[in-house]
């Protein structure tokens, strides 16, 4: 047993405070096993992604503390090249410590990553990459094994600017031989996160942010200490819920550079946004216009993350509109589950249609993957009567608390864990 009871709730109104960013954080703790001391990272969120990356850097050798939302990751010791399958085939992320353990350790094992299922999400870019820079590198049994006598710098173009890629990329490029052009790189903030990271620690990348990225590689990195950024997602899927309830919010600690895409569409329906010192003020009591046709794309286009939560708006909102999905040709599955609650979507290829203006009603839904499972809850908050969102876990992955946040704003709501769930949270606080 793992849901949440949703009930409609009215608008959202007070303040909440942003999480540190899942995205960012992972990569950044990840190039940690670059660095042979104690590499110190604060903000970091407490969900269970970064309990199985915690898991996977302990089983590696290294000695992972934490105090509050403070990490603690002394890489002195790694010892092994294999990252065990049962935090691997958890999380997607456990991919880029393919081109991580190339630099550290000249080998790697890294079991088939596991994450949301939202699409093929195959690793051919990471592969046809590490093979660039020279390591050999071989798919058997759910398994990916590289070797490397030296990784050497390389040119590299991505079919498509992907995020994970160009982690892999650059932490493989870091400590190689030679210079390494990525063109066609992600252009998201976690790249810049990683870089940013990265230079601190003595590394030397230039053109995070941009599509060119070039990297020197250097002999070695020195420990560092460093903050994660706000999570974006986290506090547009915070946005959408208040802009949908027609509440009005401060979102403190919310990286308002990096939203331009989403403010601009709840904009466009009426919303009023304003910047607030580290935060912004969301105000849907008049977001009463139409939204037309959205489509995702890769930063600073609307991102894919939230549009999920963004389709469950648009089945109470004024008039009719299109969703188009260009990154992930999975990701409508919320759809399905919003249907049970009365919304009236078709689904065509990478499109969704949707009518707006439904009245949603209370029943049994189930998450489709993490950020599905956030609209599912958005939904639960529009919908008349009580909403049950069931596999509820996947939402825990990357939202340190939802229950709580969306309660100080209002919301009711009530979370029900089985035993080990409980236990998971437990060992999550500890
Ligand atoms: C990351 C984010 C995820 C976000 C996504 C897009 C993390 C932990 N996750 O996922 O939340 O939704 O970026 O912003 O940071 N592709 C290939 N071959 C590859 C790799 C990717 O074809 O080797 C394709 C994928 O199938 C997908 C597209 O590239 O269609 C984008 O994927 P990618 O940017 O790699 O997403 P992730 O890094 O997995």
């Amino acid at each position: 047993m793992n849901t949440i009871e949703v009930y409609e709730s009215g608008p959202l109104k007070g303040e909440v405070f942003v999480q540190g960013s899942k995205n960012a954080a992972l990569p950044v703790m990840t190039a940690a096993i670059l660095i042979p001391g104690v590499t110190v990272l604060h903000n970091i969120p407490l969900i269970t992604d970064i309990l199985y990356m915690i898991t996977i850097l302990r089983s590696v050798g290294c000695v992972v503390e934490r105090n509050g939302d403070s990490l603690y990751i002394d890489a002195c010791h790694v010892n092994t090249s294999q990252i065990p399958q049962n935090a691997a085939g958890k999380m997607r992320s456990s991919i880029i410590f393919l081109g991580a353990m190339l630099a550290r350790m000249h080998r790697a094992g890294i079991p088939y990553p596991g994450g949301c299922v939202i699409g093929k999400r195959p690793f051919d870019f990471h592969v046809d990459a590490m093979e660039r820079m020279g390591a050999v590198v071989a798919a058997k049994e759910k398994m990916l094994t590289a070797n490397v006598r030296n990784l050497h710098g390389a040119d590299i173009t991505l079919r498509f600017p992907s995020v994970g890629a160009t982690e892999s990329i650059i932490l493989a490029a870091v400590l190689a031989d030679g210079r390494t052009r990525v063109f066609n790189a992600a252009r998201e903030p976690e790249i810049q996160e990683l870089c940013g990271f990265l230079n601190a620690a003595g590394a030397k990348i230039s053109g995070a942010g941009g599509s060119e990225l070039l990297i020197d590689g250097v002999s070695s990195l020195k420990p560092v200490e460093y903050r994660i950024r706000p999570d974006r997602i986290v506090a547009g899927t915070y946005a959408i819920a208040v802009a949908a309830t027609r509440g009005n919010a401060h979102i403190l600690n919310t990286p308002k550079e990096e939203m331009g895409a989403l403010t601009d569409v709840l904009c466009k329906m009426g919303c009023e946004i304003k910047e607030e010192g580290r935060g912004i003020f969301v105000d849907g009591r008049n977001a009463s216009a139409p939204c037309g046709y959205v489509r995702t794309g890769v930063y600073p286009e609307f991102p894919t993350d939230l549009q999920s939560p963004l389709l469950t708006m648009l089945c109470v909102q004024e008039g009719n509109s299109i969703i188009e999905e260009t990154v992930f040709e999975g990701r409508f599955r919320t759809a399905f589950e919003l249907e049970k609650l009365g919304a009236d979507i078709c689904v065509k290829d990478r499109r969704a249609y949707i009518t707006g203006r439904c009245r949603l009603h209370g029943a049994d839904v189930c998450a489709p993957e993490l950020r599905g499972g956030a609209a599912l809850v958005i939904a639960g908050l529009l919908a008349s009567g009580k909403t049950i969102v069931h596999d509820a876990w996947f939402i825990d992955r990357g939202y340190a608390d939802i229950c709580g946040d969306l309660e100080r704003l209002g919301a009711k709501m009530t979370r029900n864990r089985g035993q080990w769930e409980e236990d998971l949270s437990l060992a999550i606080r500890n």
